[in-house]
């Protein structure tokens, strides 16, 4: 069995006041009428034969909409708090049988270039079939530090280093030999419960002990509040020896900030005036003075203008106003 397990934990706090916490960017229909999660549905449609939803008690109408729209089959884990990937991920392994396939995928991304991609996973799903954890390395083009680096040689992995800082980041691009995370995995559910088990027992036994004790997919709260929080690239890809790397031939992009939105908009030829000036969001006209590099998002209850350079702050904006609510 190959099962493609959807990941949709976040609120997408960098992308506010486009995404709320009422209604995630992976949910909002801003791609002819598609939402991110729909097209990640459908891109792996035909690569498994199995579909897993690891959502929560917040955002699992909303993924049960596009799996009724698409008309697609699923198991649901509905958690009762974000735990993190680690978990998450482990709840999906201990809902499988050590044998099957997983293909890990988060619902935020965009992807094109359906063949290279379907190429990819193929190439995944034989390693996976070997006992390996596969990674999607991505031809890195800045320093970011948002995301976890693979340092490669050829198919293997040397070390896989998560969130560097921008020293660190600017270093490993300048070696060559780093590729990007993607935030993908395949593997076969076994392997990874036992790399886990090995390298994050706490996370392993009581996320284990939630599994067993879930009803219909829904996880107990009480219990789940005493996982602790570990992102999966932490847990397991920065610690296992058993790391392999596919290249991500597709093109990719994670819709993480403004700044990816920014970018991804002009590669597809969304207006952005002389002076790199954007709106989102809005159709009226609106004129840009003495202003640079800058994003007006509009929506109907808040409006962000931002220095797209602070992209990554916006997320500090976003639990400001959580706090006052
Ligand atoms: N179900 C569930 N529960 N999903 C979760 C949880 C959770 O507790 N926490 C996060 N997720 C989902 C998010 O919704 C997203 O789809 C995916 O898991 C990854 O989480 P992020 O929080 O977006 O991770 P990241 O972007 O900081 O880093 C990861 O992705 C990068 C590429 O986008 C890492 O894998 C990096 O190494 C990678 O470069
Ligand atoms: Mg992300």
């Amino acid at each position: 069995t190959i099962t493609h397990v959807i990941l949709t934990g976040g609120v997408g706090s960098r992308l506010w006041p486009l995404s709320r916490k009422s209604r995630p960017k992976q949910y909002l229909e801003i791609f002819d009428g598609k939402s991110l999660f729909e097209m990640t549905v459908e891109r792996n449609s035909y690569l498994a034969n199995k579909v897993m939803v690891v959502g929560n008690i917040d955002n699992h109408q909303l993924s049960g909409k596009v799996m009724r729209k698409t008309n697609t089959q699923y198991i649901n884990i509905i958690e009762a708090t974000p735990r993190n990937t680690a978990a998450a991920i482990a709840f999906a392994a201990f809902a499988s049988q050590p044998e099957d396939i997983l293909i890990i995928t988060p619902s935020d991304h965009i992807i094109d270039q359906k063949e290279n991609y379907n190429q990819a996973i193929s190439e995944a799903v034989i390693k996976a079939n070997e006992g390996f954890i596969v990674t999607f390395g991505v031809i890195p083009t800045k320093p970011e530090t948002g995301y976890g680096y693979i340092e490669a040689k050829g198919d293997n992995v040397i070390s896989f280093r998560e969130k560097p800082n921008e020293t660190t980041a600017k270093e490993f691009i300048s070696k060559g030999n780093f590729l990007w995370n993607s935030g993908m995995f395949c593997f076969k559910a076994g392997v990874l419960l036992d790399e886990l088990k090995q390298f994050q027992p706490d996370v392993y036994e009581k996320s284990k002990a939630v599994w067993e004790s879930s009803e219909k997919g829904f996880l107990d709260l009480e219990l789940s509040m005493q996982i602790p929080s570990i992102s999966i690239d932490y847990a397991v890809m920065e610690r296992s020896k058993k790391i392999k790397v596919v290249p991500a031939s597709f093109s990719w992009s994670d819709l993480g900030s403004f700044e990816s939105v920014y970018e991804y908009l002009v590669s597809k030829g969304h207006p952005v005036d002389s002076n790199g000036n954007m709106v989102i969001g809005c159709d009226s006209h609106t004129t840009f003075l003495g202003l640079r590099n800058t994003i007006f998002v509009h929506t109907d209850t808040a409006n962000l203008i931002l220095q797209k350079e602070n992209s990554q702050d916006v997320k500090d904006i976003y639990n400001e106003l959580e706090k006052q609510n």
